[in-house]
């Protein structure tokens, strides 16, 4: 009988620092079949075990076109994250997935698209980007809101300037440190919103950040005349199996890891004890 928690090995490839605290890793399955077979959702998350200390949830950010290897861009914030924080090119982990609810990809298809991420929450939203970038004739207007604390926790810095050629990117960030150039908006990403050129009307918007962000965009979402149905948000919760069968990221009726992470927000308008659900209502 298979093991359903029992990660294969994959080996570090490549790390590139994206800020004092994130660093994107590169994988590829140790057992070359096991890469082979590997694919995955935008949006979709993976199980990363270090032996001996845990395992954690962790989004997939690269494109899923790519099949030699994959991407995880990681903030190093405790026992697992900052034990990778120590970990070299060649060294392996357990991964297990990849699980979980992905964007709506099909949904997407012959619509506007609105972006809006904050901080971390653009990793899992990248896959969406460089999808739509590489299948720009299949999407109408597209825009991607980013916002982070200050210009050095902005990710994937050197690939604003690549999206711009084929989609609306508009930047800001909480605050700019004394001496640093900044040319984008300042402020909390719902400022992005007031000068966004995005519009309800065919549009779907998917966003991923801190819950307060989410909630706070999805409030003015839904007073620019978007329904519940045009919007997409994507959840973070403590997990543990991954694959509803030990009912730690339980929302209500709802499991984080298989019936999410990346929900309808009109799916969640149900759930009161969810600081986002009924948001508007
Ligand atoms: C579906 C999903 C996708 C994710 N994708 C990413 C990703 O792409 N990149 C990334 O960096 N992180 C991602 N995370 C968050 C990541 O799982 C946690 O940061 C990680 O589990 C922390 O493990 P740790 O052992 O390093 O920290 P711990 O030692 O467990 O905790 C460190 C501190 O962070 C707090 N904390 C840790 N995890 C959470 C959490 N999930 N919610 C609230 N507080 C928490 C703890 O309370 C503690 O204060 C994702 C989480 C989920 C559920
Ligand atoms: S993490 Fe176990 S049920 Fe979701």
């Amino acid at each position: 009988m298979i093991n359903p928690f029992q990660p294969e090995l994959a080996r570090i490839v490549d790390i590139k620092k994206e800020t004092y605290d994130t660093t994107t890793y590169t994988f590829a399955f140790a057992k070359p079949t096991v890469q082979a077979e590997f694919g995955f959702l935008p949006g979709q998350f993976n199980m990363i075990t270090l032996f001996g200390i845990g395992e954690a949830p962790i989004s997939i950010s690269s494109d899923p076109d790519e099949r030699d290897t994959f991407q995880h861009t990681i903030r190093h914030v405790g026992n697992l994250t900052n034990a990778l924080n120590r970990l070299q090119i060649g060294d392996t982990v357990g991964i297990r997935g990849a699980y979980g609810t992905g964007w709506p990809m099909d949904l997407l298809t012959g619509k506007n698209v609105l972006i809006i991420a904050g901080g971390i929450g653009l990793a899992p939203l990248r896959p969406v980007i460089t999808q739509i970038f590489q299948r720009r004739e299949d999407f109408d207007r597209v825009e991607v809101l980013y916002g982070a604390r200050s210009p050095g926790d902005m990710l994937f810095t050197d690939q604003y300037e690549i999206w711009a050629q084929r989609l609306g990117v508009k930047l800001t960030v909480d605050v700019v440190p004394r001496g640093e150039q900044w040319l984008h908006q300042v402020g909390v990403v719902t400022k992005l919103l007031a000068v966004m050129d995005s519009v309800p009307e065919n549009t779907v918007a998917l966003t991923c950040g801190p819950e307060i962000m989410m909630k706070f965009v999805v409030r003015d979402l839904l007073s620019m005349g978007f329904e519940p149905e045009q919007i997409y948000v994507s959840l973070e919760r403590r997990m543990s199996c991954g694959v509803k069968k030990c009912g730690k990221c339980q929302i209500g009726p709802k499991f984080t890891c298989r019936d999410g992470p990346v929900f309808a927000y009109a799916e969640l308008l149900t759930l009161p004890e969810l600081e986002l659900g009924g948001v508007g209502r």
